[in-house]
């Protein structure tokens, strides 16, 4: 398989989408970086697809500026920009066998049939379906028509590859491995991908960086370990992983650090840049460690719910600052319901944010 033409960047400024009253997105800006994989990860509805059908150029941005390799592509058609998108529901055609599938855009592009089938097959084996070229999609599982869908993308050697929800038709153990597949293969081709999701652990799973989308605009950027261990809202930080959020305040700045006053309990945290007043405190089920009640300094905590699930121990406790859910490394000491306890910060997972 030939490396992609050339890796390019994909830059949005200021794009906005509006269909009549509608606003599917606010205006914003993106740099996805040459040869990388970015993620939009958000909740239904927030505006994801629309973001990546305007790169795509399926659809007009109502107002800003697309670039991709520097070119100013806003006014092209799809046809014209060198872009390639896996579809959710992988659109293959049902009568033509997968070779035919693959070869289509070829073909239609005005190559000659042989050379495409020549083409279609050096990508199918690309993507481990060498052999498979004579067949329906419909004599395909789940997971290989999935790979027919890459392959159809992959074979024009477009600039930036889109994939919107690809995965979402697959089977959970068959999603973990087609994600591991489709961000091997986005490495050794060095091809800049766009990836759409919702689901945040494939998006800590394949991207560079990822973009969480909240209502239409982006909420937060970053590298999968800045968005979940320092994610700046509440929303980014229950988005990216389970958390639980009580209200704090930050009695005092000392230096960097905050002096946060939880009801049962006082901490020091990092301040991120949040002055003297009301805050929300994020806290990680892992970030608190379970200890004899009447510890000096811990939350006085009384056991709700205790699961055993083998590896961990889940708990629902409840606390002074509210009611925590709590997930203990040692499942061979589990406390019971009604026992008192205490809690104290096992030293990561747990920040304050902007209320
Ligand atoms: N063709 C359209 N006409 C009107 N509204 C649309 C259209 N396409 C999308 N929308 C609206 O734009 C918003 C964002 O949609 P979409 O980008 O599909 O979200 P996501 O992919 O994140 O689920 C939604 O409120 C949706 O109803
Ligand atoms: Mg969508």
């Amino acid at each position: 398989m030939n490396k992609a033409r050339k890796a390019a960047e994909v830059r949005l400024q200021g794009v906005a989408k509006r269909y009549g009253e509608v606003t599917a997105v606010k205006p914003v800006d993106l740099v996805v970086e040459a040869g990388s994989l970015v993620t939009l990860l958000g909740p239904s509805g927030c505006g994801k697809t629309t973001v990546l059908r305007m790169i795509a150029g399926l659809e007009r941005a109502s107002e800003g500026k697309i670039f991709i390799g520097g070119e100013d592509v806003t006014e092209l058609s799809a046809g014209e920009r060198n872009v390639s998108m896996v579809f959710q529901s992988y659109a293959l055609f049902p009568h033509m066998s997968v070779r035919d599938n693959v070869a289509f855009g070829l073909v239609s592009g005005g190559m000659g049939r042989k050379e495409a089938h020549g083409r279609a097959e050096e990508t199918l084996a690309t993507v481990g379906l060498k052999g498979f070229g004579d067949r329906l999609p419909s004599e395909m599982s789940g997971g290989q028509q999935q790979r027919v869908a890459v392959a159809r993308a992959l074979v024009l050697q477009p600039d930036v590859l889109l994939f919107d929800e690809p995965l979402s038709n697959l089977d959970a153990r068959l999603r973990r491995s087609m994600r591991e597949e489709i961000r091997a293969l986005q490495q050794s081709l060095g091809v800049t991908v766009v990836y759409v999701t919702h689901d945040q652990s494939e998006a800590l799973a394949v991207s560079d960086r990822i973009v969480v989308m909240k209502a239409a605009e982006i909420a937060q950027t970053g590298s999968p370990r800045e968005l979940y261990e320092a994610p700046d809202s509440v929303f980014v930080a229950t988005f990216m992983g389970e958390a639980n959020h009580v209200k704090g305040e930050i009695a005092r700045l000392d230096g960097s650090d905050a002096i946060v006053h939880l009801d049962g309990m006082d901490l020091r945290l990092p301040a991120r840049g949040l002055d003297v007043g009301p805050v929300d405190v994020v806290i990680r089920p892992e970030a608190l460690r379970i200890v004899p009640a009447g510890t000096p300094g811990a939350l006085a905590a009384k056991v709700r719910t205790a699961t055993y699930m083998g590896a961990h121990a889940e708990y629902n406790l409840d606390t002074p600052a509210g009611r925590l859910f709590v997930i203990s490394p040692d499942p061979q000491v589990l406390r019971e319901p009604g026992a008192a306890i205490g809690l104290v910060t096992s030293g990561h997972g747990i920040f304050v944010v902007r209320p």
